[in-house]
């Protein structure tokens, strides 16, 4: 009998006949919308293996209902959607997919950095609402990313992607990580800071760390407090590592000058946010690795990871 598998959303059939040809495969149909919890409850009760997205919560509730479970593959690098510990005291491994997102993430986030300093989505609204009548020496004016100061907290690989990107434009980077990279500092010319420092002394300040409880609201009211009023704060982490009420707070009342975002705590962001009130946030939804070869990528070693696990050999990528 083949091993059975639940892939939590429609991906790729390329992906799909690879996992079919060593396993028997049931799969949520829809693209756009998220497997509902009761279906997923049901569906992983025989599973062997679990392919999930960042969207599904896999707690200790949902894994008491896996029976036969032996391994949860995440489609993404950062997985605070999964208990691992609940997984690894059941024997269940969990893997994640390092690596191939890492510089089409670290292209965004640039992007939403120059997006946000040289207010891009501000201006086209501007433009296309009609409010263009004539060129004014400080219409839409934004702050400089030539030669200013970067400050990158979480040194990882996408930290080092965008620092290596920031060199481009002559940025003097800091950075503030658990553990101090030597190697990184000396190769790119990086100053490593204590996170105050950073806050006080960059121009633009990147969140580049996974959600952990180490980070939950890593940057809140005082953090803020420390920026300068023309500091940009960008995220393309997760949402919970910013505090969004004392982040909409400070926006609001310029202790910072703007802010660019693709996650949220809550997300999808609820529409009547009040950080989607503000003219200095750019919001994306969540689109940190999504180029169509670099979610090819994710979904094939998501689904490598998994058949690894399920022949009890050692995934390439194991969280534990
Ligand atoms: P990574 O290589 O593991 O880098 C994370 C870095 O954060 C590591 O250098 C780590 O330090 C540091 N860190 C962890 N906890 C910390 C703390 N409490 N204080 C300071 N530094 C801390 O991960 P990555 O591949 O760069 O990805 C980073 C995160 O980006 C992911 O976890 C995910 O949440 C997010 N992400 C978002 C998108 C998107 O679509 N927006 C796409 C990809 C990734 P050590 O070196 O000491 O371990
Ligand atoms: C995306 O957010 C990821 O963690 O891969």
């Amino acid at each position: 009998m083949k091993p059975k598998v639940y892939i939590t959303r429609k991906i790729p059939n390329e992906i799909v006949s690879k996992i079919e040809a060593v396993c028997e495969v049931r799969m949520w149909q829809e693209e756009e919308k998220p497997v509902p919890r009761e279906v997923l409850e049901k569906e992983i009760a025989d599973v062997d293996g679990l392919f999930c997205l960042l969207t599904e919560s896999i707690d200790q509730a949902l894994l008491d209902r896996a029976h036969a479970l032996k391994v949860i593959s995440n489609m993404a690098v950062g997985y605070n959607n999964i208990d691992v510990e609940a997984a690894k005291k059941r024997g269940i491994r969990v893997t994640n997919t390092p690596g191939v997102l890492t510089e089409t993430t670290a292209d965004l986030t640039f992007a939403l950095l120059m997006s946000t300093a040289r207010r891009l989505v501000e201006s086209t609204e501007y433009l296309r609402s009609g409010k263009w009548e004539t060129w004014s020496p400080l219409q839409l004016a934004g702050q400089d990313i030539y030669g200013a100061t970067l400050g990158i907290i979480g040194m990882g690989r996408i930290g080092e992607a965008l620092a290596r990107r920031a060199k481009g434009f002559n940025m003097n980077i800091l950075y503030y990580n658990r553990s101090r990279k030597p190697v990184v500092e000396k190769e790119l010319g990086l100053q490593y800071t204590e996170m105050d420092e950073l806050l006080q002394e960059a121009d633009f300040v990147c969140i580049m760390t996974p959600y952990t409880p180490e980070t939950n609201n890593l940057i809140g009211e005082r953090e803020l407090s420390l920026m300068k009023n023309t500091s940009i704060l960008i995220n393309t982490a997760r949402g919970g590592i910013v505090n969004e009420d004392a982040l909409y707070h400070a926006l609001k009342n310029g202790v910072i000058w703007a802010a660019g975002l693709d996650v949220f705590e809550k997300e999808p962001v609820p529409l009547d946010h009040p950080l989607l009130t503000l003219p200095n946030v750019v919001t994306l939804p969540h689109i940190g690795s999504a180029s169509i070869k670099t979610r090819m990528k994710m979904a094939e070693l998501a689904a490598e990871n998994l058949l690894a696990a399920i022949r009890n050999e050692t995934p390439k990528h194991l969280v534990v």
